[in-house]
């Protein structure tokens, strides 16, 4: 099947990564479509760690062309940095591709991001800080600065010179903001604190500075600029299989997502289109993933959060800290209202569970299969409007859990039959067969259950 898409089906951090990383042995091009450095995921490969940010890990196969597509947001510094860490373990890069108009996040967007959260207060969306707002908010202003740019030294330093003269003034105006609560909490003019709120004049911000640094960026990147949309249509027309990877997920989508508290970019399905450059009709599966269970890092909706020692069982045993930023991950029930939204919405093909074996030991096992609002209705389906989703219940099927660990299984009849059942109940509840099943962070730690089952022998 040539073209496949990989998406979050929760609220991301479902191991994506791992599963992206198994299909794309049978891959011949592996493309990101949207997000930028808030992504993050670890990939072990042969006892060794690595952890990607931008480049797809892909990138680990060395007959594999990997793209960075026209929908993600770059920044280059940490692009670079990736780069140069693959290059030290002895990873060639040579295969990299990054799309033309791709945009780049820029110092002035990272500024903007924090010391918009930090405006914000309580009220702040707990973003990644990694400029990723700004960058697409630009984007859509047509003031971004695209990979294209890095090209010619003339128009990157007039694009950074119009882009940045707004950002000056916003960036003031938010530091002249902080001050004055600092001096309304009492904290007078003492430095420390978040040194990373922008305090103009900002040596970040200064023109020539940033328009030399990018100069050379240009410079160290030009080998792998590149027009992404042309490889992937060279490889679907001679039908060769591309992995459309999707970074963040269904409910952060920006549309479709619980908005606010969302990223800026649509990592569902359709957006593979978009932010590859492909048509509706060059996608023939779609994969999602999800976890056994549900986490959220950020603020936000989560009906199903846990504030209780089956919780704390998740995020120890489920290692629940963010990749990109170390924040605790929230963590609670599986959510199938939720699950067969992101099913619908992306229309699925397939499924991926993973970490089952962070279930092991719990006694019984909950699936919220409903909501009930805080009128007493009974909700079926995902609730479009933002005030019902924050004061729903879920209402939960129980099923009895598994003792055993796991770890170890690599069958379906390896798994205890209650963990069969639990995974059967989410298929037939969500209408979507599931292919392959999670019980470890090893990349052989995995059970394949669907007709895909012969991708395991590869
Ligand atoms: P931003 O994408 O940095 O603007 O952050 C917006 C929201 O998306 C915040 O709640 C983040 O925690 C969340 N988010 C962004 N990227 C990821 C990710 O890769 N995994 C999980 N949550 C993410």
């Amino acid at each position: 099947m040539p073209g496949i898409v990989i998406v979050g089906a929760q609220w991301g951090d479902e191991g994506k990564g791992k599963v992206v990383d198994l299909l794309a042995e049978r891959a011949d091009l592996i493309v990101r479509f949207q997000g930028g450095n808030n992504a993050g995921h670890t990939i072990v490969r042969d006892g060794e760690e690595f952890k990607f940010h931008l480049i797809p890990s892909g990138i680990l196969y060395p007959d594999k062309t990997c793209a960075i597509g026209n929908g993600v947001v770059l920044d280059p510094s940490v692009l670079l940095g990736e780069i140069d860490g693959l290059r030290r373990r002895g990873v060639d890069v040579a295969n990299l591709r990054i799309s033309a108009n791709a945009h780049l996040i820029m110092p002035y967007h990272v500024l903007l991001d924090t010391a918009g959260e930090v405006k914000l207060g309580k009220l702040s969306l707990g973003t990644t800080r990694r400029g990723i707002g700004p960058c697409y908010a630009d984007k859509a202003l047509r003031l971004g600065i695209r990979v294209q740019d890095l090209l010619d030294e003339k128009i990157l330093r007039a694009k950074i010179r119009v882009a940045l003269e707004p950002k000056q003034q916003a960036l003031r105006e938010l530091s002249v903001h902080r001050r004055k609560l600092r001096k309304e909490a009492g904290e007078g003019t003492r430095q420390g604190g978040d040194q990373s709120v922008a305090e103009a004049p900002d040596p970040r911000l200064d023109l020539h500075a940033m328009s030399e640094e990018f100069v050379s960026y240009g410079h160290r990147l030009e080998p792998h600029i590149a027009d992404t949309s042309r490889l992937c249509w060279e490889a679907l027309d001679d039908s060769r299989t591309v992995l459309f990877e999707g970074a963040q997920a269904t409910l952060l989508d920006l549309d479709h997502g619980t908005y606010p508290f969302v990223t800026s970019s649509n990592p569902i399905a359709g957006a593979a289109c978009v932010g590859a450059g492909v048509g509706p009709a060059d996608i023939d599966e779609v994969w999602g993933v999800a976890k056994a269970y549900a986490t959220r890092v950020g603020a936000g909706p989560f009906p199903t959060e846990l504030d209780d020692d089956v919780g704390r069982h998740m995020l120890e045993r489920g290692h629940e800290y963010g990749t990109t930023t170390g924040r605790e991950r929230r963590c609670g029930w599986m959510d199938l209202v939720a699950l067969r939204y992101a099913v619908r919405l992306n229309r699925m093909s397939a499924l991926a569970i993973t970490k089952l074996d962070v279930l092991s030991g719990i006694e019984t096992l909950r699936l919220a299969v409903r909501y009930r609002s805080k009128e007493g209705a009974v909700l079926d389906r995902f609730p479009y409007h933002q005030s019902i989703l924050h004061s729903v219940e879920p209402e939960y099927e129980e099923l009895p859990g598994f003792e055993a660990d796991i770890a170890h299984c690599r069958s379906e009849e390896d798994l205890p039959a209650e963990a069969r059942t639990y995974l059967e109940f989410v298929s037939d509840f969500v209408g979507v067969p599931i292919q392959l099943v999670g019980v470890g962070p090893g990349r052989d730690q995995i059970v394949w259950t669907g007709s895909t089952a012969g991708l395991a022998a590869s």
